[in-house]
């Protein structure tokens, strides 16, 4: 199990892809080996659903997109309109409605020689949109995830700020490289300061006496789900704490759960070798959830 399991789809293998406006097959998809996002890990990305041809919080994913490109001063030319007409040119060559996963990369562009300065930057940035037909795998729910301290730990703003959605993802894979050694589906990351921030792919809830806990957001990337959840627990009276808190403050935990576009809220099976009671009908990570999609379901008619 993982946080990100999908129910496999053939129509992949013949999907368009979208490259600085044009379409191309994905076996023909390719850009350039000088490409700074290629070379650098130098760009910025977003992961949004489709549903019910609906782009879900599109303006969250449009807005988090340009903050994220103005924190590494990656300037892009292209209004909002124009970003959304391009996912979505390539949303209908492909024929796609529902569960679909869209990536939107924005690298700084093509460079005339491997060397970090942007003042190797020859041309305009480049931008790629792969959508792809992926349903979440149900079981993700009914069996839940394995989560478990890692050692990688998340930068604060002044090395690579985590806020930001960027290509350079080695401090999120090195994370999940040593939680896949340990056996677990996701890594619990700290901050600089031995406070949980959150995990490798996704952010991170915990639950005790009806209360929900979750990180400050100071070291994390402030996940659109994260921000729906804390949302809807305050609609809902649902008390959640966003604060400094510790392994051992949460040890003893009931349930937990992790967020993301693509599965939205997930429930933590196991934290290292403790059972807990999210996946259970009857547990209030299962109401959380419930209450998200509602929330999902409410986006999608509104834009009717
Ligand atoms: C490190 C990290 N945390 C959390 C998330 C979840 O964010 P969102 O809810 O916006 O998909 C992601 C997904 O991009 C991520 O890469």
């Amino acid at each position: 199990m993982s946080s990100h399991n999908y129910i496999k789809n053939s129509k992949n293998e013949n999907i368009l892809i979208n490259i600085n406006g044009e379409l191309f097959h994905r076996s023909e998809a390719k850009i350039s080996v000088f490409d700074s996002g290629f070379l650098l890990g130098d760009g910025v990305w977003e992961g949004i659903r489709l549903h019910k041809k609906k782009l879900v919080f599109i303006e969250d994913h449009i807005n988090r997109i340009f903050a994220s490109a103005k924190g590494i001063s990656l300037e892009v030319p292209f209004s909002k309109e124009d970003i959304i007409f391009e996912i979505n040119k390539v949303l209908l060559a492909n024929e796609m409605e529902d569960d679909i996963h869209i990536r939107f990369i924005i690298s700084r562009g093509d460079k005339i020689t491997p060397y970090q300065n942007p003042n190797a930057n020859v041309g305009p940035i480049n931008f790629v949109i792969i959508p792809e037909f992926k349903k979440t795998d149900p079981k993700t729910y009914s069996r839940g995830i394995k989560i478990g301290r890692v050692n990688n730990i998340r930068p604060t703003e002044m090395m690579l700020n985590p806020q930001y959605n960027t290509l350079s993802k080695l401090n999120c894979i090195l994370a999940s490289i040593e939680a896949n050694r340990l056996g677990f589906d996701e890594g619990i990351m700290n901050d600089i300061n031995g406070n949980i921030s959150t995990c490798n792919s996704t952010n991170l809830f915990f639950i005790n006496d009806n209360k929900v806990i979750t990180s400050t957001g100071d070291h994390c990337l402030n996940g659109i789900t994260r921000g729906k959840i804390i949302q809807v627990c305050d609609e809902n009276n649902i008390k959640c704490l966003q604060k400094n808190f510790t392994f051992e403050e949460i040890e003893n935990c009931k349930e937990a759960f992790v967020t993301g576009t693509f599965a939205g809220v997930i429930p933590v099976k196991m934290i290292e070798k403790r059972l807990l009671n999210s996946t259970k009908e009857n547990s209030l990570t299962n109401d959380i959830r419930s209450l998200y999609n509602k929330k999902i379901n409410e986006y999608i008619n509104l834009k009717c």
